[in-house]
């Protein structure tokens, strides 16, 4: 599939087989990620990987819009590292940071043919919204 195919055959995917995600897949998907642009340069990207049935479960019990999750083979979650920001004005881009790395990463389980799904939980303001309760 060509980048243009691609990009606008991309769906949001919420129920899922059965079918193992190989860890060199999971490797490759979130090195997609890491070539999205930063703001600054400021890279200040990491990540939490997760095939734990257990802990898929767990997620979904916190996450009000990650009922998928136990059906799941993989999360993969998103972070910043503060430490990383670059200047006064990497908080103010963060969000633009992580919109890019996570639809590379879309974008590369998709040409994988893996379904995925973003769950929104930052910015966390209002936590209660995104959380059935606190971590
Ligand atoms: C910032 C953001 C947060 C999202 N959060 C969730 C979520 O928590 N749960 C979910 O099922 N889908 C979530 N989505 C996916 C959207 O619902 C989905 O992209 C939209 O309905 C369009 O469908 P499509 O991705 O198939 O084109 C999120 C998408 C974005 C961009």
């Amino acid at each position: 599939m060509n980048i243009l195919e691609l990009i606008k055959k991309r769906r949001s995917i919420r129920n899922y087989t059965n079918q193992q995600i190989k860890k060199t897949d999971l490797q490759e998907i979130i090195e997609c990620g890491m070539y999205a642009p930063t703001a600054h340069n400021q890279q200040a990207r990491e990540f939490l990987v997760t095939q734990d049935k257990e802990q898929l479960l767990r997620l979904s019990e916190h996450l009000r819009f990650g009922k998928m999750l136990p059906n799941a083979n993989a999360a993969i979650l998103t972070c910043f590292d503060t430490t990383k920001f670059t200047g006064v004005t990497g908080a103010d881009f963060i969000q633009q940071d992580m919109g890019a790395c996570t639809q590379n990463i879309l974008l590369a389980a998709h040409e994988k043919g893996i379904g995925s799904v973003r769950i929104g939980i930052y910015p966390t303001n209002n936590p209660e919204y995104f959380l059935n309760d606190h971590f």
